[in-house]
């Protein structure tokens, strides 16, 4: 199981921003200890000087030998370029490859970077909803062509597992995602930062996008160790992008920015997660799977018919409160009452999500249990 560390008085900005008494549940973000063989891979890289550096002999082999083991992906080297975060890998993509004004399709609720990436870069967004139909949030693939092509639509942004639903999107439906989008000459970049985190008893493997088929002139995956391994602070990611075209000019966009490479501590960070880090990753996924399950117990006794997903990947779990409020100012304000911070809904979509929270279960089990009982019991005075 993974060791719980208490955080309040670090520089976590998830503990940073809730105020005295109140529990921290909103930023992608977990509260374990960092495995031992980061910790020591770092302290031996500070006893250098940090001049500048050569990346560690091992980084990429590991990297490419992980997603052969744990994605079932052979990804090439020579088709993965370094970002210092999959969000600004995804915006520079959509800078490259549409040009203002054009139409970016994304299926919210969706993690809000998508959203930015598509609004910051000045492009046209078009929203194919997912549709919660009683047990999981599904695609509606009908809407989606159409969209595509009633807004000549140019890239889609898609997120396996999906944030904030929890999806570990099926062989089947990446491919017909992808087919679609192959027909109509769309560009598919696919976040897959949340790849290593699924339910082990989900009965399947979680599948990569690139995997299901040839689409390899219009798919760009982009991933890291930081979602897996806590290393959201280090800012070191991948893009896959088997195109040679492609891949040229993703990096020469990255050298006009200036962006020679990461940082130091990042690629030892990474090195170290993907080449030792397995065993910590599955106690960690063992704590998580093991706390959604206090997590929907307490919600599930207090309101059977509550609308909660059933995590099948990512440790964020999306919770909808619209029987109780009608707008984000509402649930705010009861959250603050109760001493909780999740994320709030409006923020993966507009106003529609306004009485949605995503609630983040990669802490202790007795936060977990804690923070549930606060919704629960508060819930239960509004009934
Ligand atoms: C789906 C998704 N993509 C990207 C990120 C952040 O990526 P990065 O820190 O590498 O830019 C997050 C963080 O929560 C995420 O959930």
């Amino acid at each position: 199981m993974a060791d719980y560390q208490d955080r309040r008085e670090t520089l976590s900005l998830k503990w940073r921003r809730a105020k005295e008494g109140v529990l921290p549940f909103w930023i992608a973000d977990m509260d374990y200890r960092s495995p031992d063989c980061i910790r020591e891979a770092l302290k031996e890289a500070i006893e250098e000087p940090l001049g500048y550096a050569a990346n560690p002999d091992g980084y990429l082999p590991a990297f490419l030998e992980w997603e052969k083991k744990y994605q079932d992906y052979e990804v090439k080297p020579e088709w993965v370029e370094f970002a210092p975060g999959v969000v600004p890998a995804m915006h520079w993509l959509i800078d490259i490859f549409t040009k203002k004004g054009e139409a970016v399709i994304i299926t919210p609720p969706v993690y809000v970077s998508f959203i930015e990436a598509i609004e910051y870069n000045e492009r046209k967004r078009i929203d194919s909803d997912l549709v919660w139909d009683s047990w999981r949030w599904q695609i509606d693939f009908a809407d989606f062509e159409q969209k595509i092509i009633d807004n000549d639509v140019k890239a889609f942004i898609l997120c396996n597992p999906h944030n904030p639903t929890g999806n570990v999107w099926t062989r089947e439906e990446l491919q017909r995602l992808l087919d679609i989008c192959q027909k109509h000459h769309v560009y598919v970049i696919v976040d897959e930062i949340h790849q290593d985190l699924y339910d082990p008893a989900l009965g399947r493997k979680k599948v990569t996008a690139a995997t299901v088929g040839d689409y390899d002139d219009i798919l760009f995956t982009l991933t890291a160790a930081s979602k897996s391994f806590n290393l959201g602070g280090v800012q070191n990611a991948f893009a896959i992008i088997p195109n040679e075209e492609n891949r040229k000019k993703f990096a020469k966009y990255r050298k006009v920015l200036g962006f020679r490479g990461g940082n130091t501590l990042g690629y030892v960070a990474t090195e170290a997660a993907f080449a030792k880090g397995r065993e910590w990753l599955e106690g960690a996924i063992e704590e998580i799977y093991a706390n959604e399950k206090i997590l929907r117990d307490i919600l599930l006794e207090a309101f059977p018919d509550l609308a909660i997903t059933k995590l099948e990947g990512t440790y964020l779990v999306w919770i909808d409160l619209s029987r109780w409020f009608r707008s984000e100012e509402e649930v705010r304000s009861f959250c603050e009452e109760i001493g909780i911070l999740p994320s709030f809904g409006e923020e993966f979509g507009g106003e529609r999500y306004g009485s949605f929270i995503r609630f983040n279960i990669a802490t202790s089990p007795e936060n977990v249990k804690e923070g549930a009982k606060r919704l629960a019991e508060g819930l239960k005075k509004r009934n």
